[in-house]
């Protein structure tokens, strides 16, 4: 990324062509947005640091083989690497539709209280979810 805002990682064919992808960044979360069972029920100070998850994308000739959830996996493992040498609160996405929100809650994230569509995954469940 030009602006080193983002790192995206691209799963291609064996054609080289384009069939999944997932971008992360590094993020943090508005004080007024913070789960506060993140923080002893009591509210941080400053945006606390986030590791977004912001695009998470299956070519449609490509989906429903299973790629999409083993791409999740590879982009959760990445966030667990990254979190061993610099230290977030949780993963955060943003999720396009409900069907996402269902998914991601599936796995373990919940809503961020105040929002529709945020969703997060402590710190300490990505570490067991990993981990598992
Ligand atoms: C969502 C998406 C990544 C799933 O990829 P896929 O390779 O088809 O997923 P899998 O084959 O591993 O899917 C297994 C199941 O998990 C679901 N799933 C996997 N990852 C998902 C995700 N990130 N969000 C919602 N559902 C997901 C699939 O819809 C499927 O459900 P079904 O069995 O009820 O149909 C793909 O459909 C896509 O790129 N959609 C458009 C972009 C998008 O919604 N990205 C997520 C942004 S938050």
């Amino acid at each position: 990324m030009r602006k080193n805002t983002s790192t995206t990682r691209v799963l291609a064919d064996e054609h080289g062509s384009i069939a999944g992808f997932y971008t992360l960044a590094n993020t943090a979360l508005d004080v007024s947005q913070v789960p506060l069972d993140l923080f002893d029920r009591e509210v941080p100070r400053y945006p606390p640091p986030t590791l977004t998850l912001a695009w998470l994308g299956i070519d449609a000739r490509y989906r429903g083989r299973g790629l999409g959830t083993r791409l999740f996996a590879r982009a959760l493992a990445d966030g667990l690497r990254a979190f061993e040498t610099v230290r977030f609160v949780a993963v955060v996405v943003d999720a396009l539709t409900e069907a996402n929100v269902a998914f991601y809650e599936s796995q373990g994230f919940r809503r961020v209280p105040g929002t529709t569509n945020k969703l997060f995954l402590p710190a300490s469940t990505l570490v067991a979810v990993v981990e598992e």
